[in-house]
């Protein structure tokens, strides 16, 4: 009999894609997946570190993973990804666990799998030149229309906040010729949109050995000649290095969908320089303005941090401000939450109150779910064309699917299936959704 595989996946879409990845390499040792944790031979979390309480809820599952295996003799139990590679023995030293993978240590799994009866089993070495560019993933989207692709892995940042480049350790980029083919073939099993992922993925670079170097809108030019029937997404952009180039090249391929994710993090230039951002206030504007000269429909979405270190009333004020001039069509906000051993957690005091960062945080939320309302209404009576991904959570009589700005459009379902294209125009909406009827 062969032995199951249960993973649960948190943190950003780079961690999706690496599960995707680990269940590759896993099937070739006889695993195969299953989503019942009681039938399971291998329990396992890839994590996420970024903000303590990602932690926490790890720790939390981590008791109820202990309790199948103390019930069930020969179960094991495995951290992946980030925690794994920020905490180490930390994690083996609880007695709960047998196996710490970090996110450069996956290609050892079956060793350590094979090795697991002579004891708990760790590796959590990074990688100067890891990108798993030849395993092919196992997809474990739900609708078989939208896949991930990672085109780098870690990060040369030094944002003062973050623990990813600890985490994920130096920015590598991946073989170009490997990115495409894999686009081409999810393309060719019904696929209709992908979403190149990278921390950055604007300083994404393919040294050739011929001497001829792809950058990033090289790169997602190419992705996007596949068919223009393949939408093409990307995430992270970073505002002091997205390039007109990359914006031309949106331009030029209408199957670039018109939605770019810029964080901006503060409005306050103090802030933005203790936590190490290089671009200013300002800069993120004329980055914004340029985006739009070029891209007028252009959809902008932002991530956020309420009450860095430092960080003010007036700060805090210039930060909603920035979020009414650009008005942003949707954003993720959070509080600030200090990581151990980053530059911030060494340098600054977290002396901003939990209840100040609440209350900043909860101003910004309040004035974004009114950006994004004015913004869907702004839609309502147009017309727009949708990839449908299929029933709507909600009403199994309607489907569900995004516009080229990401935004989430409910219509009837009629006689569509996921991965078709349809039109459709907006009747109503919410801050969250477009309510649409076919056109
Ligand atoms: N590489 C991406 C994002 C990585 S983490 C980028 O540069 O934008 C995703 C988001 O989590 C960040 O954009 C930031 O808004 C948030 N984040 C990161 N560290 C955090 C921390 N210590 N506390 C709160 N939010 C944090
Ligand atoms: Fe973290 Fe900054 Fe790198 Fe993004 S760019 S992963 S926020 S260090
Ligand atoms: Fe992603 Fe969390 Fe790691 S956001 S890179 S899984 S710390």
């Amino acid at each position: 009999m062969g032995k199951k595989v249960y993973i649960e996946t948190y943190g950003c879409q780079m961690n999706v894609a690496d599960t995707e990845v680990i269940f590759s390499i896993l099937a070739k040792e006889g695993y195969s997946r299953t989503s019942e944790i009681g039938e399971a031979d291998l329990i396992m979390a890839n994590t996420c570190s970024v903000r303590d309480n990602a932690e926490q809820r790890i720790w939390g599952r981590i008791a109820v993973f202990d309790k199948e295996r103390e019930s069930r003799p020969g179960v094991v139990v495995g951290i992946l990804g980030c925690m794994a590679e920020r905490l180490k023995d930390k994690l083996l030293d609880t007695g709960k666990i047998d196996l710490v993978a970090g996110p450069d240590a996956y290609r050892a799994l079956p060793r350590m799998l094979r090795d697991i009866s002579e004891g708990p089993q760790i590796e959590v070495m990074l990688s100067r030149s890891e990108t798993y560019d030849d395993i092919i993933p196992v997809r474990t989207d739900r609708n078989g229309v939208s896949a991930f692709i990672s085109i780098m892995r870690g990060c040369n940042n030094v944002c003062s906040y973050c623990v990813v480049p600890y985490t994920r350790g130096a920015e590598r980029s991946r073989d170009p010729k490997t990115i495409v083919r894999e686009a081409c073939d999810v393309f060719s099993k019904g696929y209709r949109e992908v979403t190149l992922l990278g921390q950055n993925v604007d300083s994404y670079l393919w040294k050739d050995p011929d001497g001829n170097d792809v950058g990033f809108a090289a790169l997602l030019g190419a992705v996007a000649e596949i068919s223009p029937l393949l939408r093409v997404r990307f995430s992270t952009s970073n505002p002091q290095d997205i390039s007109e180039e990359v914006i031309r090249t949106m331009a030029a391929h209408p199957n670039i969908c018109r939605h770019i994710h810029l964080p901006v993090q503060s409005g306050s230039d103090p802030v933005l320089e203790r936590m190490r951002r290089r671009y200013t206030r300002e800069g993120y504007l004329e980055k914004v303005s340029m985006i739009r000269s070029v891209l007028p429909d252009i959809c902008l979405s932002t991530d956020v941090i309420a009450g860095f270190c430092g960080e003010t009333e007036e700060d805090h004020r210039l930060t909603l401000s920035l979020f009414s001039e650009v008005g942003f069509d949707a954003a993720f906000m959070f509080r600030y939450s200090e990581r151990p051993g980053t530059l911030a957690a060494r340098k600054y005091a977290d002396d901003v109150p939990e209840e100040v960062k609440i209350r900043r945080l909860n101003e910004i939320i309040e004035l974004q779910n009114s950006l994004s309302l004015e913004s869907n209404r702004r839609d309502v009576g147009k017309r727009f064309e949708v990839l449908v991904e299929g029933p709507s959570k909600r009403n199994g009589d309607e489907f569900c699917g995004r516009t080229t700005g990401n935004k989430m459009c409910v219509f009837p379902a009629s006689s569509l299936k996921a991965g078709d294209y349809v039109d459709v125009v907006v009747r109503d909406c919410t801050s969250a959704t477009l309510f649409c009827d076919l056109a």
